[in-house]
C-alpha cells in the first residue's frame, strides 16, 4: 500500500474506532424517514432523486441513511460510499467506493458493459479488468476529454444497473468529498433525471467547503431535496436512554442527559455509557469529537469561546467582548460569525439580540475542561469585576451569577465576595422558596466563610443553611438544621436582634415534627414582642405546635393556639391567619392520624 493509501486508511480506522454499537432500533425520525420512502418511491416510477441528509457530527445523518438503505435493499440495488478526507484519499474515492459496492451486487455480465466501458470506468476501479493493457490511465493524469469519457462511462453504468430496478447509491460524508467527485455528482444528477436512481448524501452542516456549497446550488436546479436533522426530543433521547442502559430512567435523569446534549444521538450514547457516579464527565470519545470540532477554529475565535464558556451556556456576547477586550481594541464579530457558522453557537433571539448560547451543554464543557484551572479563574474574576462595574447597587439581582464566579476565583477575587454573594443569593431563593438551590448557595457562603466569632453575617449564613436544609432533608435530620437554626437564634438573642430570631424561628421551612428545643427558645423570645403583635401571634403559633410534638400534651398546645387565633383573626391579616391555621392543621393531622391508630 502506498504512503498516502496507507494514511488514509488509518484515518478510515480512528473515525470509526469512534463508533459505538448501534441500538437495532431507530427513535424518532418518523417525518424524516418518510420523506426518503417518498424519494425511493418516485425514483422507482422513474423520477430520480437527490436527498440529502445535513447536520452535526453524530446527529444520526449516517444511521438515518442506514436506514433507508435497510427499507430498500428488499426491492433495489443499494451501493454504499464512504467519502474520506479529500486531501489524503485518491480522486473519485467516492465514486470508486460505489461503483465496487454495486459490482459487489450485479455482476458485469449482467449490466453487459461495452468493454470501452468498462476500460474508461478502470480508471477509477483499476481492479474491473483483468488485462493491464485494458487499463485506463489513472485518473490523476487525465485531460478533459478523458474526464467526459470517464463521465459518460459511469453514467452508462449508473443507466443499466437501474433500468430494470431502481438503484439506491448513498455517499456517506460527503462534506469529504473533493471537487472532482462532485463535478461528477453534478454531471449524473443531470444527466440521469429520468432514471430509477436515488442519491443520498449525508454531509457535516458544520464542515460544508464553499465547494459543496455550489454543487448544492447545482443541485437544488434538479430539485435535491434536504432533510436538516437536529437532536433527539425528550421522548426519543428517553427511549435511546432505557435502550442503552437496558432498564426505564426517571424523567429527571432523562431531562439532565437531554440538557446535556440536546437530544444528539452520538453524546446520549455516550453519556448513557458513563457510570452514574461520572454522569457530569465528558466521555472521552465525545471529547475527541469536540476537540477536532473546536481545534478547527481560528484562535480568535477559540479565545472569545473560552470566556463564553466561563460565562456559562447562555451568553451575552457583548459581555463576553468586554471580557475578552475590555478596551474595546478588538473586533470580536468575525470569531462570532465563525462560531455560529461552524454550529458551535447559535443566536437566543428571544433572550435579546446580543444572546446566544452553545448549541450542547457538551461542548461548552469541553471547551471549558480545555482552558487551565489558573486562566479559568482569571477570566472568572474578570467576569466578577466587570459585573459589579456594570450593575452597581444591584448586583443583589445578579447574586447567584455572581457567587459562581466568585467562587471559581476565589483566590482572586477573596472569600467576602464568595460568601456576600452567595450568602444574597440563598436568601433570594429561600424566599421563593427553592430550597435546594438556597441550600447550595448557603453551603458555599459557609464554606468560604465558616470561622468564629459569630457575627451578623454568620448568623444570617446559619439560619439561611438551617432552614433550607430542613425544607429539604429527612425527617431524622432535623434536629440537625434545627441546631444551625438555633446557633444563629442565639446570636440574635445576645445581639438584640429580636425580629430577626423571631423570623428564623417561625419560618415556615422548618416543620415543628422531628425538632426538639424549640419551646424552649419561643418562651425566651415571647417577653420581646408586644402583646397581640404579628409577631406575637406567630410565636404562639409555633410555639403551640411544637409543644406537641415534644410533650405530647395537648395542654400547653391549645392555649397557645386559642391565644395565636385570637391575634390573627382581630388583625384582619388574612395571611397571618393562614399561617396560624396551617401550624394548627399540622397538629391536628398528627392528633387525628394517631387516634385513629390508637
Ligand atoms: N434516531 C436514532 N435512534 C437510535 N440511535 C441513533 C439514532 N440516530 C443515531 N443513532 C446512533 O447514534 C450514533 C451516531 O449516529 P450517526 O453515526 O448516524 O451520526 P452522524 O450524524 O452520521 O455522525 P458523523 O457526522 O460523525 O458521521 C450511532 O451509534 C447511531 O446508531
Ligand atoms: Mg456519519
Amino acid at each position: 500500500m502506498d504512503a498516502r493509501l496507507a494514511t488514509w486508511a488509518e484515518l478510515v480506522r480512528s473515525e470509526t474506532s469512534m463508533l459505538q454499537p448501534a441500538p437495532p432500533q431507530l427513535f424518532g425520525r418518523d417525518s424524516e424517514l418518510a420523506l426518503l420512502i417518498r424519494a425511493l418511491a418516485d425514483s422507482e416510477r422513474g423520477r430520480a432523486r437527490v436527498v440529502w441528509i445535513g447536520g452535526e457530527p453524530g446527529i444520526g445523518k449516517t444511521r438515518l441513511a442506514e436506514e433507508l438503505a435497510a427499507a430498500a435493499t428488499q426491492r433495489t440495488t443499494v451501493a454504499w460510499a464512504r467519502c474520506v478526507d479529500a486531501e489524503a484519499a485518491p480522486p473519485y474515492w467516492p465514486w470508486a467506493e460505489g461503483i465496487r459496492a454495486l459490482l459487489r451486487t450485479v455482476t458485469r455480465e449482467e449490466l453487459q458493459l461495452p468493454v470501452s466501458c468498462l476500460k474508461r470506468l478502470s480508471a477509477l476501479v483499476p481492479d474491473l479488468v483483468h488485462h493491464p493493457a485494458m487499463t485506463a490511465r489513472p485518473v490523476g493524469r487525465v485531460t478533459a476529454s478523458d474526464r467526459y469519457r470517464l463521465f459518460d462511462a459511469v453514467r452508462t453504468l449508473l443507466q443499466r444497473a437501474s433500468s430494470r430496478a431502481s438503484l439506491v447509491l448513498v455517499f456517506d460524508d460527503l462534506h469529504q468529498a473533493d471537487a472532482s467527485s462532485l463535478l461528477l455528482l453534478e454531471f449524473i444528477a443531470r444527466e440521469l433525471s429520468d432514471s430509477r436512481l436515488l442519491i443520498v448524501a449525508t454531509y457535516r452542516a458544520d464542515e460544508m467547503s464553499t465547494r459543496l456549497r455550489e454543487t448544492m446550488g447545482e443541485l437544488a436546479r434538479v430539485g435535491l431535496q434536504k432533510v436538516v436533522l437536529t437532536g433527539l426530543g425528550l421522548k426519543e433521547t428517553g427511549q435511546l436512554l432505557t435502550y442503552l442502559s437496558g432498564t426505564s430512567c426517571s424523567d429527571d435523569l432523562v431531562r439532565q442527559v437531554h440538557t446535556r446534549t440536546s437530544g444528539n444521538p452520538f453524546f446520549v450514547t455516550e453519556v448513557a455509557h458513563l457510570q452514574s457516579s461520572d454522569r457530569d464527565a465528558i466521555p472521552d470519545n465525545v471529547r475527541a469529537v469536540l476537540h477536532r470540532r473546536v481545534s478547527r477554529l481560528s484562535e480568535a475565535t477559540i479565545q472569545l469561546l473560552t470566556v463564553c464558556s466561563v460565562l456559562g451556556r447562555e451568553f451575552d456576547f457583548r459581555m463576553a467582548a468586554a471580557v475578552v477586550a475590555p478596551d474595546g481594541d478588538r473586533d470580536l464579530l468575525d470569531a462570532l460569525d465563525e462560531a455560529l457558522e461552524r454550529l458551535i453557537v447559535e443566536p437566543m433571539p428571544a433572550a435579546g439580540e446580543s444572546w446566544y448560547r452553545f448549541r450542547h451543554e457538551l461542548v461548552r464543557a469541553a471547551v471549558y475542561e480545555s482552558v487551565s484551572p489558573s486562566r479559568r479563574a482569571h477570566w472568572h474574576a474578570a467576569v466578577v469585576a466587570l459585573m459589579e462595574q456594570r450593575l452597581g447597587a444591584r448586583v443583589e439581582e445578579h447574586a447567584a451569577d455572581l457567587a459562581y464566579h466568585a467562587a471559581r476565583a476565589e483566590a482572586l477575587v477573596g472569600s467576602s465576595r464568595v460568601v456576600k454573594y452567595s450568602r444574597l443569593a440563598g436568601e433570594r431563593m429561600l424566599a421563593t422558596h427553592a430550597f435546594d438551590g438556597a441550600l447550595r448557595h448557603f453551603e458555599r457562603a459557609w464554606r468560604a466563610r465558616n470561622s468564629v466569632p459569630c457575627d451578623d453575617e454568620a448568623a444570617g449564613i446559619l439560619a439561611g443553611l438551617g432552614l433550607a436544609q430542613a425544607a429539604t432533608t429527612v425527617r431524622w435530620k432535623r434536629q440537625e438544621a434545627w441546631a444551625n437554626v438555633r446557633r444563629a437564634i442565639e446570636y440574635y438573642l445576645e445581639a438584640g436582634e429580636i425580629q430577626k430570631a423571631v423570623a428564623a424561628v417561625t419560618h415556615p421551612s422548618l416543620a415543628a415534627e422531628g425538632v426538639a428545643g424549640v419551646t424552649d427558645v419561643i418562651r425566651r423570645l415571647l417577653p420581646f414582642v408586644s402583646e397581640g403583635s404579628r409577631e406575637a401571634a406567630l410565636l404562639l403559633a409555633r410555639g403551640a405546635a411544637a409543644a406537641y410534638f415534644e410533650t405530647g400534651s395537648d395542654k400547653p398546645t391549645q392555649q397557645w393556639f386559642t391565644r395565636a387565633l385570637g391575634i390573627a383573626s382581630s388583625s384582619e391579616d388574612a395571611r397571618l391567619e393562614l399561617r396560624v391555621l396551617a401550624q394548627s392543621l399540622s397538629v391536628d393531622h398528627f392528633a387525628f392520624a394517631g387516634m385513629t391508630r390508637s
